[in-house]
């Protein structure tokens, strides 16, 4: 039965996201032997619990006989299959674990260092490509660094069954080799304030090399229009977790019809939201900050381009 369970195909699942990384399988196995181990004792064991007490409830009629107290040979019984079953259950997670952590060694394999922070995570691909979206090539094994700026975050990806805290001062470490091209959800497993639950982000894995260099290369790519830049600075660098283009206030004021706009400030002056005041928002957001919200935001230092998208990005937002 044991051997049965161990070899049993991954649930193809109520619980489980597609398995997409090459260690997903192994994690899978071990949950479903878990899983279905600590079922047929739960069954087995109130099972008999149940029928046990209704058998033998007191009866009126029946007088208490003397029963054994002790037997050593079920004693052993009971206490050698679980420990069977436990040092199964540690060796198999001991191997599954190690596919996580630890790639095997030589081929090449792409590092990549991922920047945790309240509340966004930033990834830096080969070649100095940051991005806020992890992207990667099928089939090649891949060794993240992680790091923290603020707070213990900690990346999630269930379609890899990978998960990794980001702790501030030190580095983690996580691996592993993407097997079926798409697009999975990040998450951050660690409570790390207000916006925990909006702190997520995604892993696109490219079908091929040329994919992912289409990628990079649209990431390069100035042509693109300035109002699309200072988009995909608000959809990717973190605005959005805070800042909303409908009109409704979140942590922080909402862009829409922001530009021009006379804001109050804690200290009692007022500022006009232009250049000047965004760019000095962005590298300092504390120095002004309008009255009724908390200074949440952290320094966001953008490229020039990247600041000039966001102006027009705001005009845009009559
Ligand atoms: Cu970062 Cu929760």
């Amino acid at each position: 039965m044991i051997a049965s369970l161990l070899s049993a195909a991954a649930p193809e699942s109520v619980w489980l996201p597609p398995a997409a990384s090459a260690a997903s399988a192994g994690v899978d196995r071990m949950f479903a032997f878990i899983f279905w181990t600590c079922t047929f004792f739960f069954a087995l064991i109130v099972g008999l619990a149940t029928l046990f007490v209704v058998k033998y409830r007191a009866r009126q009629s029946v007088e208490p006989q003397k029963t054994p107290t002790h037997n050593t040979r079920l004693e052993l019984v009971w206490s050698g299959i679980p420990l069977v079953l436990a040092l199964i259950m540690f060796a198999k997670s001991t191997e599954a674990y190690r596919g996580l952590t630890e790639l095997a060694p030589g081929g090449q394999v792409d590092a990549i260092q991922v920047t945790a922070r309240k509340w966004s995570w930033w990834f830096d691909h080969p070649g100095g490509h940051g991005a806020n979206e992890l992207h990667v090539v099928v089939g090649h094994p891949v060794e993240v660094t992680l790091a923290s700026e603020d707070v213990i975050h900690s990346l999630y990806i269930p379609a890899f069954r990978i998960k990794q805290d980001a702790v501030p001062g030190r580095y983690t470490k996580l691996a592993f080799t993407p097997i079926a091209p798409g697009t999975y959800p990040i998450y951050c497993a660690e409570y790390c304030g207000t916006n925990h639950s909006q702190m997520r982000s995604q892993v696109v894995v490219h079908r091929d090399r040329a994919s992912y260099d289409a990628w990079i290369k649209q990431v390069e790519d100035a042509s693109v229009p300035l109002v699309d830049v200072g988009r995909t600075v608000y959809l990717t660098k973190g605005c959005i977790a805070c800042h909303t283009v409908d009109g409704t206030p979140r942590l922080a004021p909402t862009f829409k019809a922001s530009w021009g706009r006379v804001e109050k400030l804690v200290d009692g002056s007022s500022v006009t939201v232009d250049e000047a005041y965004v760019r000095e928002s962005l590298l300092n957001p504390r120095a002004k900050l309008v009255a009724g919200f908390q200074p949440v935001m952290p320094p966001m230092p953008l490229k020039e381009r990247e600041m000039l998208g966001l102006f027009e990005y705001l005009k845009s937002l009559k």
